[in-house]
């Protein structure tokens, strides 16, 4: 790869940011460092979305000017990104004169190639959403189609893009270029949205109903619709019509990331935009899910909104960081709670790495005088860590490039928990009693080998705590990870310093008495664990209800049904879940014909990591009794839509 040019959605300014947002930009962050570590150039742009109605609205509740709102609020961004350790290179704000002429310049040019052009417009509009819609995009009930609030009849003369001359074109782009939408499922809702007509693009609001924003060149009554304003700054913050030279070293940006609600106004809009500025396309625009609040959605007025701020602060930032994208599955929705989050903690943090950490570097400061010890000759066992380090790193290099660095971040837990199994195995406490030096030299190495690989792979996601690690081993902290390639880069002789307890274990029962002062409204399905039963499973085999909501079922229809060539028990399923569509695999041919199993309504399980079956994605299980051979699909008896949750 050439640069690699990362961009996060600008973020409304109406209101302090969330995990919503802090997702995003922690994703971009770790992208950019994980790229830097392969020196890749980057560049990592971030920033604010200043104009436009919501952020009006939120000025005058708050009694202040739009743009004293605006400065207020950026920098609650802004402290939040330092405190989580983001490194973008730039932070555009809307509001900048710079954006601002660029914005006009392209208006301008647009409207001079007759792009843009007056017409009387009607329509019903969506005020939170900022958005217009026709009647053909509503049900009768007039409600958004969006967010499902209510919308406002609005008849005015307006400025339009001929958003409609390219939709063959962009249709023809989205199927030529598949990696151009990810994931895949998410193009196939683009190309959905696409079977309809493409109206062209109200780009302008009258000053009279909205003041807040660009004004357009070439109408000073009119102001620029914010979602035009906003997009342009993925161009106008590399130097797009003022540095060509920077934006050819940026541009076409290698990733937008963009939440699923986002999706239209970056895989429509965006590209048809650009197409009649003359611009390449981004090489990929990546939507990933929403984090839920349990199971439902984060909002204010449920009180359930949780503050990033607050979780870096309670437990630090770089479990905060490893947390939030070693849970979710990239372009799948993920339920967050603070029980969820203090279960990883403590298994992958404080259980398996921190106790690696911690054994390993007393060991070498007892037996080995504080320095890293001259290896003898390998063993199977030293084989073995080794091969499970070196799989660390080409599925961690996997993952970068494929989107999916919850399983890359999974490899290096698996070759930690290898680390923990290499010391049970050769039992270096032993050989330092056996007075067995050359032996006990060679497991030291090796263990501080491994975390030498460990903390290089997991420096962009904890780049404080493994900055800790990596000085208390002597070594440099800024990785370069094509230097682990190989294993034994480690120069025995160095003198190592004990980092002291990394990752303490979290004592559940303070935490929650802490977090009852403090936290946000949690879940329904949790917060309700008695001390006695924390423990998830007893001797019996019994689960708490706790373990039991941890697997969310939901009802979804199917779409549709294919055989998968090759696999007689398989068949392909399109289904929907209700806010999204997945694909699912089923071993349930022999009991169903794929025209048997398109319509039924089935329950499926929404949270089960994707896999691979037979090299095709599955997101999701259906679930079935099975009588002998014959699988009975799990059906409801009333007639239910799709996306409800069951349990
Ligand atoms: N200003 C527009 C983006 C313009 S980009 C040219 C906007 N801003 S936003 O502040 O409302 O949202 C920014 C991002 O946060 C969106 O991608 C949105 O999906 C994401 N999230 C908001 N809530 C979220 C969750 N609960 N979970 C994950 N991300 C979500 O939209």
């Amino acid at each position: 790869m050439n640069n690699f040019y990362v961009t996060t959605p600008i973020y409304y300014v109406n209101d302090k940011p969330h995990i919503g947002h802090a997702y995003t930009t922690l994703l971009a962050d770790i992208l950019a460092r994980y790229h830097r570590a392969l020196d890749v150039p980057t560049f990592f742009l971030t920033g604010t979305d200043e104009h436009g109605q919501k952020v009006e609205k939120a000025a005058k509740e708050h009694n202040m000017t739009p743009q004293e709102q605006c400065d207020t609020t950026v920098t609650r961004f802004k402290e939040l990104w330092d405190k989580l350790e983001i490194t973008n290179d730039d932070f555009i704000r809307t509001t900048d004169q710079h954006h601002k002429s660029i914005v006009q310049k392209i208006l301008q040019d647009l409207y001079d190639r007759d792009l843009i052009y007056k017409a009387e417009y009607s329509g019903r509009y969506c005020v939170p959403c900022e958005r217009f819609f026709t009647e053909k995009d509503m049900d009768d009930d007039a409600l958004c189609p969006e967010c499902g609030r209510g919308t406002d009849e609005i008849v005015e003369s307006n400025y339009f893009f001929r958003m409609g001359n390219y939709q063959e074109w962009l249709i023809d782009y989205i199927k030529t270029h598949p990696d151009f939408i990810q994931p895949s499922f998410r193009a196939n809702e683009t190309l959905g949205f696409l079977k309809k007509p493409l109206a062209d693009l109200c780009i302008s609001r009258p000053k009279s109903r909205l003041s807040w924003g660009i004004e357009l060149p070439f109408d000073a009554d009119y102001v620029c619709y914010v979602w035009f304003d906003a997009l342009v700054n993925y161009i106008s913050g590399i130097g797009y019509g003022s540095d060509d030279a920077k934006f050819a070293k940026w541009w076409p940006a290698s990733y937008h990331l963009i939440g699923k609600d986002i999706l239209t106004t970056h895989t429509v809009y965006w590209p048809t935009m650009l197409k009649a500025m003359n611009i390449e396309m981004p090489e990929a625009i990546f939507a990933h899910g929403w984090w839920l609040i349990g199971d439902s959605k984060m909002s204010k007025s449920t009180g359930n909104v949780v503050n990033p701020m607050d979780m870096a602060e309670r437990y630090g930032v770089d479990p905060f960081r490893y947390f939030m994208v070693s849970e979710m599955s990239l372009g799948q929705d993920c339920s967050f709670t603070e029980e969820i989050f203090i279960t990883r903690y403590n298994s992958d943090l404080a259980n398996d790495l921190g106790n690696f950490v911690s054994r390993a570097m007393k060991m070498i400061a007892r037996n080995s005088n504080s320095k890293i010890p001259q290896p003898g000759p390998e063993t199977d066992a030293e084989v073995e860590l080794k091969t499970a380090a070196l799989a660390a790193v080409s599925k961690m290099r996997d993952a970068i490039e494929n989107m999916k660095l919850d399983r890359g971040l999974d490899a290096v837990m698996n070759a930690v928990r290898a680390g923990n199994r290499y010391f049970e195995q050769t039992a270096p406490w032993k050989l330092a009693k056996d007075e067995n030096p050359e032996r006990l030299n060679t497991v030291l190495y090796s263990a501080a080998e491994l975390l030498n690989i460990v903390s290089a792979l997991l420096s962009p996601v904890m780049p404080l705590k493994m900055c800790e690690l990596r000085n208390s081993l002597g070594l440099d902290s800024n990785v370069n990870i094509n230097q682990f390639n190989e294993w034994g880069t480690l120069k025995p002789g160095t003198e190592i310093s004990d980092p002291g307890s990394l990752f303490p274990r979290i004592d559940t029962k303070k935490s929650k008495e802490q977090s009852n002062k403090k936290q946000p409204q949690q879940s329904k399905n949790s917060g309700k664990k008695s001390d006695k039963d924390s423990k998830s499973e007893n001797s019996a085999g019994l689960i708490t209800i706790d373990k039991f909501f941890e697997t969310k079922l939901k009802t979804a229809k199917v779409l549709e049904a294919e055989k998968v060539e090759g696999a007689d028990k398989l068949l392909k399923l399109q289904i929907d879940i209700g806010n999204e569509k997945r694909q699912i695999i089923a071993g349930i041919a022999e009991s169903y014909t794929p025209e048997e199993i398109v319509g039924k309504i089935i329950i499926v399980v929404a949270n089960l990591q994707p896999a691979k079956i037979r090299g095709i994605e599955s997101q999701g299980m259906l679930l079935a009794a099975k009588n002998k051979k014959r699988l009975t699909l799990v059906t409801l008896d009333a007639d239910i839509p799709p996306g409800l949750s069951v349990g």
